[in-house]
Order: structure tokens, then C-alpha cells, then sequence
């Protein structure tokens, strides 16, 4: 399978909420992505297959110097495990790069430390979390 892989490309808000609430469980909502990342993020890139369905996107937030985080990395179930995830991930990178920013931050669950730390190359590092609406 062809993939396309595209920096700040267009989507629509309920292909992003589809990967969402797959990749997530949780039920599809109307969640405005397309302002939210317009608005807010350094970029985002895209993942569409040859039938240009979308598989895989990623938002990639900053601080608006030198520091990028990426959220919400996504893959299609029945795309996974095809490397789609590490490479969505690496033109984030790039561009983050290009952007001028030194740092690319992740946060992530236990099961996902071999995506994030063997196949996407980030390291370990201290980081912390306080949950805000609990
Ligand atoms: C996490 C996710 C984006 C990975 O996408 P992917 O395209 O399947 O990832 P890749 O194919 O690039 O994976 C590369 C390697 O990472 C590891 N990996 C990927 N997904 C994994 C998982 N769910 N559990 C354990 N290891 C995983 C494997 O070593 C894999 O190599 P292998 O397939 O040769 O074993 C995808 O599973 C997903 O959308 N999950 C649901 C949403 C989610 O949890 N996102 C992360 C938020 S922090």
C-alpha cells in the first residue's frame, strides 16, 4: 500500500474524529480539529493511503520557540504495524526541525515504549503530568 505523508495538509474534522474515536475507544464526536490545530499547533501531518483515505495523522503543538510536542498520534486499525505510525511521527520531526525547534517532547502509557523509544527514537527522560479536570 501506497502512503502519502503531508505536512499541515487538509482533513476533515470527521476523519480526524473517526481515527480519534477509533484509536482512542471512545464514541465519534464532532470535536472541531481543523480550528484546533489551525489555531494552536505548529503543524500536523497526514497519512492517505492510494484511495486517499486518511490513516494516520498526528498534531504536532509548541510552545512557540523551540519546543514540540507531539499529540494525538494516530493509525487506522487495519493499517497498523506497517511502519505508518514511526514515519508519520519522523516528518513531524523534520518539520519540527525545520521550524526552528531543538525539542520534540512525547508522552505515552507503558504498552507504547517500544513505538515511541525504539522504532521513533525518542529517549527517556523525566517528565510529570498533574490531571487538571479530575
Ligand atoms: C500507537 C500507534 C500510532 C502506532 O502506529 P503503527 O503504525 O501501528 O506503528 P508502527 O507500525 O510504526 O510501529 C513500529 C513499531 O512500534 C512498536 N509498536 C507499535 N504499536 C505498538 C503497540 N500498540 N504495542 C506495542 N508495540 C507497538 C512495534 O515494535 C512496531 O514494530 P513491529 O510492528 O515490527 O513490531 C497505533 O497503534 C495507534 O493509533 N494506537 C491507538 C492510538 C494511540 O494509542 N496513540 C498513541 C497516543 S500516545
Amino acid at each position: 500500500m501506497t502512503i502519502e505523508y503531508a505536512w499541515r495538509c487538509p482533513f476533515t474534522n470527521d476523519e480526524v474524529n473517526r481515527l480519534h474515536a477509533e484509536g482512542f475507544e471512545h464514541e465519534v464526536d464532532a470535536y472541531d480539529w481543523w480550528g484546533q490545530v489551525n489555531r494552536h499547533s505548529l503543524g500536523w501531518v497526514c497519512a492517505r493511503a492510494g484511495d486517499l483515505a486518511l490513516v494516520g495523522f498526528v498534531n504536532v503543538a509548541w510552545d512557540g520557540g523551540s519546543h514540540a510536542f507531539v499529540l494525538d498520534t494516530l493509525v487506522a486499525a487495519a493499517a497498523r504495524r506497517a511502519g505508518i505510525g514511526a514515519r508519520l511521527v519522523s516528518v513531524a520531526a523534520g518539520h519540527a526541525r525545520a521550524a526552528g525547534c531543538e525539542w520534540l517532547h512525547v508522552d505515552f502509557e507503558d504498552h507504547l515504549r517500544g513505538f515511541y523509544l525504539e522504532s521513533c527514537g525518542f529517549t527517556e527522560t523525566n517528565a510529570g503530568l498533574i490531571r487538571l479536570d479530575g
